[in-house]
């Protein structure tokens, strides 16, 4: 048999993303045993991240435009605009390998298109750099033109810094487990490693790798010290306010970043139900209290559904980390440009709102929700919360008075850093009355 083409599956994974079919992160998952996994990853991960600039050039390399029919030839070109425009593999290399993935892709048709493409391509290269300065910000920024759009209309003073921070590759960040060990121990068994690492300057817990690792790798890893989580993710915790003695529900818990955290920052709880609708998902719940040796009631179900799972008694806190269009993450998920329409927003809008509907009846009186996303659109953030106050006579809107993010009319918003910084999130704390 002969060795797969990276570039084929490349474009292949390319034309799924561009069609709404999967993740990148699923699909990656799929080529493990791929012997280029590396080269797949940084090629796909690269391809996604400048996917608008790339079609820009293309569209500029191609006498005639493609047919709808063959995106996959699009994206393969794709692929190969990426490797030649940002990576160190030798150009012929790059061409010889595009053009025998037409082949593999059962194109061969399109052989001398991709050749004939590539090659005016590194003909014409400085020229068409020069030109791609007086291209659309959509193009330059390569984003959707729907979100610059939005974020035009929305973040008028921060939309260049957010387009610019999205296109970074995302740092990796730690959540130290403090209720065994500390974050400078943990420092120093990273720097002993000779692991360059930081502390965090929003979260006590959160410690900066100035290279990403595998986890596995890194020491107190396995023995539960530490856990792979965002420092925006980790300020969650600290708004909830945890008390022994309280009740807790995690509506949206998976894969438990925050259940764990919880649990790491108030072990005398009453309990904590963590909730989440995907089987699979909630498996990953497990294994992460396991790793870290903690215990939390787990319950597969939709917790709109609130008949099915609920007892009745009412919860002090609850988290609603909710489902959203991740926004505030494209940095570390660089296929949510393609992923992601203004359409796709309104079913989100529509569970964010059914969730914190079904909700708030579980909250005890004088009790906090935490709601957040991931998300850096209003649409997702104040707007629920405006909506739902107006609708619901004992619900108070509490402020969150810290020095990071953005106060804004409801909620505090955190937008992505370059990369050193927390990703974009959204927190509103609510207080039944
Ligand atoms: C943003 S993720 C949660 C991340 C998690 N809180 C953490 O910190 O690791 C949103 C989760 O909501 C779950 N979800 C979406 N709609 C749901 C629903 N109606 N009921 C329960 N879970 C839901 C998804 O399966 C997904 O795991």
């Amino acid at each position: 048999m002969s060795k797969p083409n990276t570039r084929a599956i490349a474009a292949k994974i390319l034309t799924e993303l561009q069609k709404g079919n999967g993740s990148l992160s699923s699909h990656l998952t799929k080529q493990t045993e791929l012997s280029d996994h590396a080269l797949l990853q940084e090629t796909l991960y690269g391809s996604c991240r400048w996917f608008h600039l790339l079609e820009w050039l293309l569209n500029q390399l191609l006498s005639r435009p493609l047919k709808a029919k063959d995106i996959e030839l699009k994206s393969l070109l794709i692929v190969g605009l990426y490797q030649l425009r940002e990576l160190s593999i030798p150009n012929y290399a790059v061409i010889n390998e595009t053009v025998s993935a037409a082949d593999r892709l059962g194109k061969s048709w399109g052989r001398s298109l991709v050749n004939g493409v590539l090659r005016n391509y590194l003909r014409t290269q400085t020229e068409l750099e020069e030109q791609l300065g007086a291209a659309p910000l959509s193009v330059t920024s390569s984003h959707p033109g729907w979100f610059v759009d939005e974020l035009l209309e929305q973040w008028p003073d921060q939309s260049e810094q957010i387009l610019a921070h999205n296109n970074f590759r995302p740092p990796m960040t730690l959540r130290v487990n403090l209720q065994a060990t500390t974050r400078d121990e943990v420092l120093e068994a990273l720097h002993a490693e000779a692991i360059s690492a930081s502390p965090g300057a929003l979260c006590e817990a959160s410690v900066y790798l100035q290279q990403p690792r595998a986890v596995e790798c890194l020491p107190g890893f396995k023995e539960g010290k530490l856990s792979v989580q965002d420092e925006a993710s980790q300020l969650a915790v600290g708004l909830l306010a945890l008390r022994p003695g309280q009740t807790v529900l995690d509506a949206c818990a998976a894969p438990g970043g925050k259940t764990c955290h919880i649990l790491e920052s108030e072990r005398l709880l009453t309990s904590i139900l963590a909730l989440d609708k995907g089987s699979n998902r909630l498996l990953r719940v497990q294994e992460n209290l396991t790793r870290l040796g903690l215990e939390a009631s787990l319950a597969c179900a939709d917790a709109t559904d609130t008949q099915n799972w609920w007892n009745g008694e009412g919860f002090d806190r609850i988290l609603l980390d909710a489902p959203c269009s991740a926004t505030g993450v494209i940095r570390r998920h660089p296929d949510i440009k393609l992923l992601r329409s203004q359409e796709s927003l309104h079913s989100l809008q529509l569970s964010q709102r059914n969730l914190l509907h079904a909700l708030w009846p579980c909250l005890k009186s004088n009790g906090l929700l935490l709601y957040t996303t991931c998300s850096i659109l209003q649409q997702e953030n104040q707007s629920i919360i405006e909506g739902f106050l107006q609708r619901t006579d004992n619900a108070k809107y509490e402020g969150i008075a810290a020095d990071w993010g953005v106060e804004c009319r409801y909620g505090r918003q955190l937008l992505a850093g370059a990369n050193d910084g927390p990703d974009g999130f959204f927190f509103c704390l609510l207080r039944k009355t």
